[in-house]
This record gives C-alpha cells, structure tokens and sequence, in this order.
C-alpha cells in the first residue's frame, strides 16, 4: 500500500477545500493507497466535521506551547481536533520560519509524545545535488533529527529535494530509487514499529505512475497538482 499526502498548502479556499474532500471521500476504501490530505490548519475543523472517514494532517505546529503564545498553534489542539498525521520541516516551513533540523527533531520528539504520526520532511539544495553530496546530506539530516536510543513507532518519511518542489523539475527515477534505498539502509540503526519513506517534489499526472512503481518508494507528497480534480481522480 503506497501513502498519498495531498499537501494544499495555502491554495485552496474554504469550499475549494470541501469539494476536494467530497471527491476523496467517495472513493471506494482502497488496499493500493491510503490518501491523507493537509489542508489549511484554518479549515480542518469543518472537513473533519463534514467528512469523518477522511484521513486529515496538518501542515505545521509550534513548539511554543498552549497559553501566552499570541498566533502560535498548539499541539493539543490537533489533538482536540482527531487529527492523526503532521508534516514536520517542510522545505517552505524551513526557509518561510527558519525551521532547523534541530527543531525539527523537537517537533518529532513532540508529536511522538502526543501520538500524532509525523510526516518528516528533508531533501538537498540544488548545490548539493549538483556537487553530488546528496547523500551525504541527508545522512546528516537522518542524524539530527532521529535518535538510536529511542523506540518508534510510525514514522513517514518524505525525501523532497528542495530544487524539485514546485519546480517541476525532479531527479531521473532510479536516482529517486537509489536515494530511498540509501535512506532505508542509513535508517537500519534505528528503531521504528513502522517507517515508510515517500517521494515528493512536482509530482503530477505524467509521473505518479512511474515514481509510485519505483521500489523502494513507499507513496508520495503532493503540493500543487494534488489541488486540481484530475490528479486527485488517479487515486479512485
Ligand atoms: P509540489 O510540492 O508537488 O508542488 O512540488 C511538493 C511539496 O511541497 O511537498
């Protein structure tokens, strides 16, 4: 079963966001995909409300924490509002908010805490990948933000590259294979109940079919094409 996560970002409106979740929610209960979409934190409210059977996330929380933290997004409240998955370090979290690995590892510490399952997200800069230190990257990325002395349980994993995402422009397949293949390999030294490790990076309707056959791809991360009716009917 592959992971599908419709990332909406801040595309889609309050009824855009409806429609959507209307189309998702009268698939038939699929075995090939399990579908999970973030909309807008604003909206997730009145989606979980109308349509129950949907698998929501969120984009982001704050570390701050609940009381005195004026425009800060608490943790608890995902919690009060049943939502299950949160991506963690997406690249526009981390180049809009600064967001480090170090706090990445900190929000994952925190999600684990409150059992929300994350969606971690990491990838290497066009210089990097250029300079051919891709791997060499992420394996310092993996190290910061996972610890060896700790047990997970389900971890999702999203390898983007950060000169792939809203580019439309994304490594040749087996590079995308070879890198997740490496990623599972460097993770052997931890332990996790569950680890499944996603593409993501201008995914869209020519190539979802041959990166979702790649083997060592476990799903997909989608921004842009996942807010267009079209994409989202590949997964009926
Ligand atoms: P994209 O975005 O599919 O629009 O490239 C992917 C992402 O932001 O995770």
């Amino acid at each position: 079963m592959k992971y599908i996560i419709f990332n909406w970002k801040s595309y889609l409106n309050l009824k855009e966001s409806l429609d959507l979740s209307k189309t998702i929610s009268g698939f038939k209960k699929s075995k090939k995909f399990k579908i999970i979409s973030a909309p807008n934190n604003f909206f997730h409210l009145a989606l979980s409300e109308k349509f129950k059977k949907n698998i929501f996330a969120t984009q982001n929380f704050d570390l701050d924490g609940r009381g005195a933290t004026t425009g800060s997004l608490d943790i608890s409240h995902l919690i009060e509002n049943k939502i299950k998955y949160t991506i963690i370090g997406h690249s526009e979290m981390r180049s809009n908010y600064g967001e480090t690995d170090k706090i990445v590892r900190k929000k994952l510490e925190l999600s684990i805490e409150n059992k929300l399952i994350p969606i971690v997200c990491i990838g290497e800069s066009i210089n990097i990948y250029k300079s051919k230190k891709t791997k060499k990257f992420l394996k310092g990325q993996i190290n910061t933000i996972f610890k060896t002395t700790q047990k997970y349980d389900q971890i999702i994993l999203a390898y983007e590259p950060l000169w792939s995402i809203g580019t439309g422009l994304t490594p040749e397949l087996p590079e995308i294979d070879d890198i997740c293949k490496f990623l599972n390999k460097i993770l052997e030294k931890y332990t996790f109940k569950k680890i499944n490790i996603l593409y993501g990076g201008s995914v869209n309707l020519s190539n979802i079919s041959e990166i979702l056959n790649l083997q060592f791809v476990n799903g997909v991360l989608v921004g842009s094409a996942s807010t267009k009716i079209s994409f989202i009917n590949y997964f009926k």
